[in-house]
Parts: structure tokens; sequence; C-alpha cells
């Protein structure tokens, strides 16, 4: 009981901003189907819900000072979803990119995109140059969106890039380190990644920012991506305080 009020006492912005934060959280948003099938909605609705909750915790994490927000909106392996829904996941972006604009210049987020661009529709990917040319200069927090992304994916690419510098001549494969491989990969730039949350129930990482989560704190939550607000975002971050206190706790009683 004390514990529950202890916890409850400490869930608002201010005491979690007491805290140290995390600079580059990244979320699996899943369970939009879910929410949606739960309401008796189709599936897109879930999505649409999960796109106006998508600016809502972009939003919140810059104003929390975080300094990085990846989202995994796309996977290479979503193409094999039923056409009319990838149809529906390839315009939602479109629109909502349009829709943010505003408010991701109001708010100096800059916008990236990771993920295998010249695969989506042609107009998907003016978008996302327009979007990303229009917020380049700002500098409160970037948002990346994960489209048409794969983790795997992507280290084979740096792989390949690396091997054709060693093929002709421009590295030598013991010149091969951790820094290098990480200025080849598509997040090039982001800080580290600090925590990594999952929603809806499910346990694995699908796919995602597989090296980058080397040393992420990972958090796995029952609760739909279009129901995690605030609230739940800010438990996220409680727990990942109370990992890094413990951490020190033990520490200091050896
Ligand atoms: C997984 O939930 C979710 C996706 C594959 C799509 C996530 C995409 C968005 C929230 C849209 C992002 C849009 C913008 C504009 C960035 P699921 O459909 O697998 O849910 P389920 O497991 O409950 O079926």
């Amino acid at each position: 009981m004390f514990f529950k009020k202890k916890i409850k006492a400490l869930i608002n912005r201010e005491e979690v901003m007491k805290g140290q934060l995390p600079k580059h959280v990244a979320i699996i948003l899943d369970g939009n189907g879910r929410w949606a099938k739960s309401r008796g909605l189709p599936r897109t609705a879930g999505h649409q819900e999960g796109s106006v909750n998508v600016k809502a915790m972009s939003i919140l994490c810059a104003d929390l000072g975080i300094k990085a927000l990846t989202v995994y909106a796309f996977s290479t392996e979503n193409w094999k979803r039923p056409v009319e829904e990838v149809k529906f996941l390839m315009k939602l972006p479109i629109r909502f990119f349009d829709e943010w604009a505003p408010e991701l210049m109001e708010n100096n987020i800059r916008m990236k995109i990771i993920g295998n661009e010249g695969e989506l529709p042609l107009e998907l990917q003016e978008k996302v140059r327009e979007i990303q040319e229009l917020t380049k200069n700002n500098t409160k927090m970037v948002l990346t969106i994960a489209l048409n992304y794969g983790s795997q994916d992507e280290i084979k690419q740096a792989m390949q890039a690396i091997g054709s510098d060693v093929a002709n001549g421009a590295i030598a494969p013991d010149e091969i380190d951790e820094k290098l491989i990480e200025s080849k990969l598509m997040t090039a730039g982001l800080p580290p990644l600090d925590l990594l949350i999952r929603t809806s129930g499910e346990e694995r990482i699908s796919n995602f920012l597989l090296w980058q989560m080397a040393y992420a704190e990972l958090y796995f939550t029952r609760t739909p991506w279009p129901d995690f607000k605030e609230p739940q975002f800010l438990e996220a971050l409680v727990q990942y305080q109370s990992r890094n206190r413990r951490f020190g706790g033990l520490s200091e009683k050896k």
C-alpha cells in the first residue's frame, strides 16, 4: 500500500524531471490492431489513433528534455500484411506529416526518417524529403520515424559500405571498430539508446535497433500503443530511473 502510494506520488512530470532522464528513447508501437478490435473498429482506426499518439508523445518527450525519440512505424516485414492495410499505413504519414509540420516547428523538433526510403511510394518519398528539409535546423529533439526499416538490413548495409572501403583500400580491416560501424548505421549522430519500450504485451524486439540497444534498458507494458499516454510514459521513466538508482546502490555496497 505504502509502495503504491509512493509510486503514485512520484508520477508527475516535475518529480520525474528531477531524476536522470534518458537522452534517447525508442518505442515499438504495438497493439493498434487489438486496440481497434476491442472497440469493434477496423484495424486502420487503431493505426490512425496510434499516429495521433506519436505526435502527442513527441511533444511530451521534447517538453521533458529528452533529446531523441525513435519510433517503429513500419518494418521491412510489414509488407506481408494485407494490401489494404499496407496502403493505409503508407498514406498515414503523408497526411500526418503535413498536419504535424506547424507543431514540429513550434516545438523545435527535427524529424528524421530511417529505413529504405527508395522502396516507399513516390508520394511518401516526396513528403519525407519535405518534412526533413523543413525541420532540419530544429534543435530541441530529434523525432526519428523508422519506415520500411529492419535492423538486420541496416547492419548489412553498414557492412557493405565498410566492406567496399576495405576493398578499395580506404581503410584496413583492423581499423574497423564500434565507432566506425555506428557511423555507418542509419541512426548515426543520434545519442546512444537508453530506453526501449514495447507496448501491448509482446516481449520481443522484432528486428528493431539491434546494434543500438546494446546497453538500453528494456521496458515492456501490456498497454496498447493508442492508450500509452503521459501517465504510462512517466511510469516507464520512473522504472528507468529506479533501475539506475538500484545499480548505484549495489556499487556502493561492494
Ligand atoms: C503494430 O501494431 C503497429 C504497426 C505495424 C504500425 C504502427 C504505425 C503507426 C502507429 C502509424 C505511425 C504513423 C506515423 C504518421 C508516424 P499492430 O497493428 O501489429 O497491432 P496488433 O498487434 O494489435 O495487431
